[in-house]
C-alpha cells in the first residue's frame, strides 16, 4: 500500500505502551483465574511455578495500572462523549450489521465505553488489590474490609476480562484495525469509513504542513 493510502494512527512509543498493558493483562488475568477456581489452578503455571504466580501477580497488576495511566493521559480527551455518540448509540443495530453512521471522530462510542470501563475497573482492581495484598498491606486492614475488597477485586476482574474480550473481538473483526496497533498505520479508506471526522482533521493538518 502506498504512503498516500496510509494514515499514521499510533507512534512506536504509543504501541509499546499499549502492548505492555496487553501483556500484563494476559498474565494477570490468567494467573488470577488460576487463583479463583480450583479447576483452573493449573493456569498459575503461566509464571513458571504457582508460588511465582502468587508473588508476581500483584506486581504485574501495578505495572499494568501504571502503563494504562500513560494511555489514559494520552487519550482521555479523545474519549470524551459528544453528540455524535448518540447517533451511534441510536443506530446500534446498523453498526452490528457492519454499517457506519454519523460523523465519528478518532474513537466511536464502543471504543469510548471500553476506555472508560478499563480505567474504572483498573482503579477498583488497584485499590482493592492493595487492601488484599499479603504480606505487605493486608495486615493493616480489618478483616471485614478485606472481605469486601476481595469481592470488589473479583467483580472488577471479571468485568475487565469481558470488556477486553469485546475489545479484542472488535480489533480483529473490523478489517484494517489491527495494523493500527501493530504497525502504527491504517488504510485511508478505513479512516474515511469508520472515523470520517478524524480522517478530515488528519488530511487538513497534512495540507497545512505542506510547504
Ligand atoms: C490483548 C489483546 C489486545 C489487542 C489485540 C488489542 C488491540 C487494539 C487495537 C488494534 C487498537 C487500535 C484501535 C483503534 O485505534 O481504532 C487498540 C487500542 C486500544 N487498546 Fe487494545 N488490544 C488488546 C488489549 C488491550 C488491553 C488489555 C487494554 C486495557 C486494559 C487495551 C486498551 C486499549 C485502548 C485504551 C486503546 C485506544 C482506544 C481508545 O482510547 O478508546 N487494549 N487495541
Amino acid at each position: 500500500m502506498s504512503k498516500e493510502q496510509r494514515i499514521q494512527r499510533y507512534t512506536a512509543p504509543e504501541r509499546i505502551n499499549h502492548w505492555i498493558v496487553a501483556f500484563c493483562f494476559v498474565f494477570a488475568a490468567i494467573s488470577g483465574l488460576g487463583f479463583f477456581f480450583p479447576s483452573f489452578n493449573w493456569l498459575m503455571n503461566i509464571f513458571g511455578t504457582l508460588q511465582l504466580a502468587r508473588i508476581l501477580h500483584p506486581f504485574v497488576g501495578v505495572l499494568m495500572f501504571a502503563a494504562f495511566m500513560l494511555m489514559f493521559l494520552r487519550y482521555w480527551k479523545e474519549n470524551l462523549f459528544n453528540r455524535e455518540d448518540w447517533v451511534w448509540a441510536k443506530n446500534i443495530l446498523k453498526i452490528i450489521t457492519n454499517h457506519e453512521v454519523g460523523d465519528t471522530g478518532r474513537y466511536n462510542l464502543g471504543q469510548k465505553c471500553v476506555f472508560w470501563a478499563a480505567i474504572i475497573s483498573l482503579l477498583l482492581l488497584l485499590v482493592s488489590g492493595v487492601v488484599i495484598w499479603r504480606p505487605y498491606f493486608a495486615p493493616v486492614f480489618p478483616i471485614p474490609l478485606i472481605r469486601i475488597a476481595l469481592l470488589v477485586h473479583s467483580l472488577a476482574a471479571v468485568g475487565l476480562i469481558i470488556v477486553i474480550m469485546v475489545h479484542i473481538y472488535a480489533a480483529l473483526w473490523i478489517k484494517g484495525t489491527i495494523t493500527a496497533m501493530v504497525e502504527g498505520w491504517v488504510p485511508a479508506a478505513w479512516a474515511k469509513l469508520h472515523h470520517p471526522r478524524w480522517y478530515r482533521e488528519v488530511r487538513e493538518k497534512q495540507q497545512e504542513n505542506k510547504p
